[in-house]
C-alpha cells in the first residue's frame, strides 16, 4: 500500500476500509507518513466527507494510537461532558463537582482556550497554585477520592489527534464533521468512560453557526460514540449570547463559585442542571428526568457541590481560600464601564463580539504558546430581556493596559442590541441520543 493510493481514493469520493484508515493513521503517528500526505488526506476528507463506518474507524485508530485510562478501580459510573465551546462557557466547572456530589465519577480531560472561546484549564489555572498537569495515577486518585478531577491532555492520550489537530489548524481542515468527530471522541473515549454528554453549541459565538450544522455534528458524535460502545446523549444549545455575566478566566471562576453557593445567573444554573441531569441518567443514578434535575439542584443548594469543588482544588494544589474568598482571585489593573447609549430592552448581546473583545483584553490566545492574563475579561454583562436605562453599565472591561480597553471597547460598539422587546431563547434547543427515561 502507498499513502498516495489512499489519498487518491478519498479524493475520488470512495470509502476507505477500516484497515486502510488504521494503516494511514499508524503511519502518520509513527512518522513514516509525512505531514504533507496527512494534510492532503485531511483536505480530501474535508471535501468528500466520510461514512459513519469510516468515521468510527478513524476514531478507533486515533484512540488506539495512545493509552486508554484504566478507571476500573473507581467504584462509580464514569461519565463526562464535552462542550464544543462558547463564550462564557464555564459550565464544566460547576457541573463536574455537582454530579460528583450525586455519585458520578468525572475524569475530565480539558483543553485551553484558542481563538475566541475560553478553555477550562486556563480558568482553573487562575486559581493560584492549581495544577492541571497531574500524573495519571494522581488524576485517578483525585477522581476516586473527590468524585471529579480536571486536567489537561497528556502526551499518551490520543497522540495521533494531537499531531493531526496541529496540522488541521494550519491547513484549513478544522471544520470537517468526520475530522472533528474523530478528534473529540478519540480523546473522550481514552478517558475510560461509561457515558458521555455532549453540549453542541450553535449560534454566532460558536464553531457551528447554524442549527443544521450543529445537528449534523451532534448526530455524528452520538453515532460514533454509540458504535464505540459508550452511552452518549447530545444537547444542542444556544450560543448567540454569552453564557452568564462573565467571560474571562478568574472572572468565570468567581461566577462558578456563585453557582456552587446556590446563586449565579439563571442561564448558567439552568444549563448546568440540564447537562447534569443527562449525566445522572447515563450513570443510571436517577429514576426519571425530574428526579435527576432535583438531585442536581439539591447538590448546588446544599453546598455539597461546593465542598467537592473545594476538595478538588485542594488536591490540585490550588489556594482553597480563593474558593471561599473569591476576592483573592487575580484582578487586572485597568477597568472600564461600557454604558448604554439609550434606554430600552436588551434584544441580544453578540457572543462573537464579546469573545473577540476578551481576546484583545488578554483573556485568550491566538497561538497555543501565548500566555493568558488571568484577571482579564468582561464582567457584569447585561442579558437578553433585561431593561437598561441610558448611561447604565452594559458591562465592565478588565485588562492590564488602557490601550487594550480602548480596542475592546471599539469591538463592543455594536455588540449590545437595545430595542423595544426581546425574544426569549431556550438554552436547550434539541436533544439527541438515548431516549428519555
Ligand atoms: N475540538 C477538538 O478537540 N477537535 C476538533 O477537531 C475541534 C474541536
Amino acid at each position: 500500500m502507498l499513502p498516495q493510493w489512499l489519498i487518491e481514493k478519498k479524493r475520488d469520493g470512495l470509502a476507505l476500509t477500516a484497515d486502510e484508515i488504521r494503516w494511514f493513521v499508524d503511519g502518520f503517528a509513527a512518522g513514516s507518513i509525512p505531514d504533507y500526505q496527512m494534510a492532503a488526506f485531511a483536505m480530501a476528507v474535508y471535501f468528500r466527507g466520510m461514512t459513519g463506518e469510516e468515521t468510527a474507524a478513524l476514531t478507533r485508530a486515533m484512540l488506539e494510537s495512545g493509552d486508554r485510562l484504566d478507571t476500573s478501580s473507581i467504584p462509580r459510573p464514569k461519565v463526562d461532558k464535552h462542550s464544543t465551546g462558547g463564550i462564557g462557557d464555564k459550565i464544566s466547572l460547576p457541573l463536574a463537582p455537582m454530579v460528583a456530589a450525586c455519585g458520578v465519577a468525572v475524569p475530565m480531560i480539558s483543553g485551553r482556550g484558542l481563538g475566541i472561546t475560553g478553555g477550562t484549564l486556563d480558568k482553573l489555572e487562575s486559581i493560584p497554585g492549581y495544577r492541571t498537569n497531574l500524573s495519571t495515577a494522581e488524576f485517578l486518585g483525585v477522581v476516586r477520592d473527590c468524585g471529579c478531577s480536571i486536567i489537561g491532555q497528556t502526551d499518551r492520550l490520543a497522540p495521533a489527534d494531537r499531531k493531526l489537530y496541529a496540522l488541521r489548524d494550519v491547513t484549513g481542515t478544522v471544520p470537517s464533521i468526520p475530522l472533528i468527530t474523530a478528534s473529540i471522541m478519540s480523546k473522550k473515549l481514552a478517558e475510560g468512560l461509561d457515558g458521555l454528554v455532549l453540549d453542541v453549541k450553535c449560534g454566532r459565538g460558536a464553531f457551528m453557526q447554524t442549527r443544521e450544522q450543529a445537528r449534523a455534528l451532534a448526530e455524528s458524535l452520538v453515532r460514533t460514540g454509540t458504535a464505540m460502545g459508550i452511552r452518549v446523549t447530545a444537547l444542542l444549545t444556544a450560543m448567540d449570547d454569552p453564557l452568564g455575566r462573565t467571560a474571562g478566566n478568574a472572572l468565570e471562576i468567581g461566577e462558578t463559585i456563585d453557582v456552587l453557593r446556590g446563586g449565579g445567573p439563571a442561564d448558567v444554573v439552568e444549563l448546568t442542571v440540564s447537562l447534569g441531569a443527562e449525566m445522572l441518567a447515563l450513570a443510571g443514578l436517577a429514576r426519571d428526568a425530574a428526579s435527576a434535575r432535583h438531585r442536581c439542584q439539591e447538590a448546588l443548594a446544599s453546598g455539597r457541590a461546593l465542598d467537592v469543588f473545594r476538595d478538588m482544588v485542594r488536591r490540585h494544589g490550588g489556594d482553597v481560600q480563593a474558593v471561599d474568598k473569591p476576592e483573592r482571585l487575580p484582578v487586572s489593573a485597568c477597568r472600564h464601564e461600557l454604558r448604554a447609549p439609550a434606554a430600552g430592552v436588551v434584544v441580544g448581546v453578540d457572543a462573537g463580539c464579546v469573545g473577540r473583545a476578551c481576546l484583545v483584553l488578554g483573556a485568550g490566545r491566538t497561538k497555543t504558546t501565548d500566555a493568558v492574563d488571568p484577571g482579564a475579561g468582561v464582567s457584569g454583562l447585561v442579558q437578553r430581556g433585561e431593561r437598561v436605562e441610558a448611561g447604565q453599565p452594559l458591562c465592565v472591561l478588565h485588562a492590564a493596559r488602557e490601550s487594550q480597553l480602548d480596542e475592546a471597547q471599539a469591538l463592543l460598539q455594536d455588540a449590545f442590541a437595545i430595542g423595544a422587546s426581546a425574544e426569549a431563547v431556550p438554552s436547550v434547543l434539541e436533544r439527541l441520543g438515548e431516549s428519555d427515561q
